[in-house]
C-alpha cells in the first residue's frame, strides 16, 4: 500500500487549516453580518460561540482525523462500522459549497483582473450586469476550479501546505494594511463607532442563531474538513494548541476584516446598511475614492483571492482522499472528480443569476439555495452527529486518550471539553436547525 502523506511541518499544518478556515466567512460575511447584527454586541456574541462551540468541535474533528489517518468517511467506519455516513454527507456539503464558492472565485478573479489592468467597476450596475452574463462568470469560475485542481494535484506537503505557507502570511500582511488605510481615512470614526458600539437591543435570537451557523462556516466545521486535514498529522503534533491556533486566528482576521471594510465605507460616504453586495458593489465605489486606490483594490482582490482559494482546497481535498483512497485513484486522477462535478453544478448555478434565474427553490436562486442547503443545514447536520458520535460511539475517553497524545502541556479541560461535546452542543446545534426549518 501507498505510504500515507504528512504534513512537512506544524507551521505548514496550521497554515492550511487556517487557511481552510479563513476564506469568504471572514472577509466577505463576518463585516456585514457584524455592521447589521449590533456591532461589538455581536462580536461578544461571536466570540463566545467561537470559544465554546467552535474550538470544542474543531479539536473534537482533528482528533477524530489524526486517530485514524483516513478519509472523512473511512475515519467514522474506521472508528465504528456502520458510520461511514457521517463522513459521505460530508463530502456532500463539500461538493455543494465548492460549486458556489467557485462562483464567487471566479467574481474575484474578474475584479482582481480588471483592478490589476487598471481599470474600473465602480459603475452602478456593473456586478448585477456582470453576474447574469451567460459565458463569462462561468468562465473565470472555471479558471478559478483549474487554480486549486492544479495546487491539489501537488499533493498534501508540495501543493496545499506549501501554497498556504506563501497565501496566508501575505494575506495577514495585505489585510492589515488596507485596515490601518481603513481607519486613518478622514470620516472613518463613524465607521469605526458603528462597527464597535455595542447594540445589545439589536441582539435577538435570530442573531445570536446566525452568530452560530457563522462559527460553523467560518471555521468549516461539521464536514470532514478538518478531519482530513487531522489526518495527515502524526501523533506527535499537539493538537490541542494547533487547535487553539486555528481558533485564534480564523477569528483575528474576521475582526480585521471588519476594519478594513466598514470604516472604509463610511468615509467614502456609503450608507452602512450594505449586505451580501458589500464586496463587489459597496468596496468598489470606496476604491474609486481613495487615493491609489485601483492598486488598494487590486491588492485586496488579491487577499480575497487567496483565502477563497485555500478554503476551496480544503473542501475539494476531501472529495479527493475519499474517492482516491476508496477506489484507489491516484491523486493526479482523484482530482478531476471534484473538478469535473464542480464544474457542471458550479455553471448551474453562475446561470442563475440570468438565464436559469426563473428556476427556484424554496424561494431562492439554484444559488442562494445551494449556499442555505449546505451552510444552514448540512454543516450543523454533520457537526450535531460528529458530536454524538465522539460522545456515545467512539466515547469522549478515548476521545480524550487520543487528544492527550503529543499534548505538551497534557489536557487540562478534558472534563469540560467532554461535558460540552455530549450534552450542550448537541442541544446547540438542534437548536440552530430547529430555528432554520422555522420551528422555533
Ligand atoms: N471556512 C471557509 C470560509 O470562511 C468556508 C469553508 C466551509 C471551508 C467549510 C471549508 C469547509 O469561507
Amino acid at each position: 500500500m501507498e505510504k500515507r502523506e504528512k504534513w512537512g511541518s506544524r507551521f505548514g499544518f496550521i497554515m492550511a487549516a487556517v487557511g481552510s478556515a479563513v476564506g469568504l466567512g471572514n472577509i466577505w460575511k463576518f463585516p456585514y453580518i457584524t455592521g447589521q447584527a449590533g456591532g461589538g454586541a455581536f462580536i461578544l456574541i461571536y466570540i463566545l460561540l467561537t470559544v465554546l462551540v467552535g474550538f470544542t468541535i474543531i479539536l473534537g474533528e482533528i482528533a477524530i482525523g489524526r486517530a485514524t489517518r483516513a478519509n472523512a468517511f473511512a475515519a467514522f467506519n474506521g472508528i465504528k462500522p456502520g458510520f461511514g455516513f457521517i463522513g459521505i454527507l460530508g463530502i456532500i456539503a463539500s461538493f455543494v459549497i465548492v460549486s458556489f464558492y467557485s462562483v464567487i472565485g471566479g467574481w474575484i478573479l474578474k475584479y482582481l483582473s480588471v483592478y490589476a489592468l487598471g481599470g474600473s467597476v465602480k459603475t452602478d450596475g456593473f456586478f448585477t450586469s456582470f453576474v447574469s452574463l451567460p459565458v463569462e462568470p462561468v468562465i473565470w469560475m472555471l479558471v478559478f476550479l483549474a487554480i486549486c485542481t492544479l495546487i491539489l494535484m501537488r499533493g498534501i506537503s508540495g501543493g496545499i501546505e506549501k501554497v498556504s505557507s506563501i497565501m496566508m502570511p501575505l494575506l495577514f500582511i495585505l489585510l492589515a494594511a488596507i485596515a490601518l488605510r481603513a481607519v486613518t481615512l478622514p470620516g472613518a470614526g463613524a465607521g469605526i463607532e458603528f462597527y464597535l458600539k455595542p447594540d445589545f437591543s439589536k441582539i435577538t435570537w435570530d442573531v445570536v442563531v446566525s452568530a452560530l451557523g457563522q462559527v460553523f462556516f467560518s471555521l468549516s466545521l461539521g464536514m470532514g474538513t478538518l478531519i482530513t486535514y487531522g489526518s495527515y498529522l502524526d501523533s506527535r503534533s499537539d493538537i490541542v494548541k494547533d487547535s487553539v491556533l486555528i481558533t485564534v486566528l480564523d477569528t483575528i482576521v474576521s475582526v480585521i476584516a471588519g476594519f478594513a471594510v466598514i470604516p472604509a465605507v463610511f468615509a467614502a460616504g456609503q450608507t452602512p446598511d450594505f449586505g451580501p453586495s458589500l464586496l463587489f458593489v459597496t468596496l468598489p465605489h470606496v476604491f474609486e475614492t481613495i487615493p491609489f486606490g485601483h492598486a488598494v483594490g487590486a491588492a485586496f482582490f488579491l487577499l480575497v483571492l487567496f483565502a477563497a482559494v485555500t478554503s476551496a482546497i480544503s473542501l475539494m481535498q476531501v472529495v479527493v482522499s475519499f474517492f482516491g483512497e476508496t477506489f484507489r485513484i491516484k491523486r493526479e486522477a482523484a482530482v478531476f472528480i471534484p473538478f469535473v462535478c464542480c464544474a457542471v453544478i458550479g455553471s448551474v448555478a453562475s446561470l442563475s443569476h440570468g438565464i436559469l434565474g426563473s428556476i427556484s427553490i424554496l424561494g431562492k436562486n439554484i444559488f442562494d439555495f445551494l449556499s442555505f442547503f449546505a451552510s444552514d443545514i448540512l454543516l450543523p447536520i454533520g457537526g450535531m452527529l460528529t458530536c454524538l458520535f465522539i460522545a456515545f460511539v467512539w466515547t469522549t475517553d478515548s476521545a480524550c486518550a487520543e487528544i492527550k497524545k503529543g499534548a505538551k502541556h497534557g489536557f487540562k479541560l478534558a472534563a469540560f471539553w467532554s461535558f460540552l461535546i455530549k450534552f450542550v452542543m448537541p442541544v446547540i446545534i438542534l437548536i440552530i436547525l430547529l430555528r432554520v426549518f422555522g420551528a422555533v
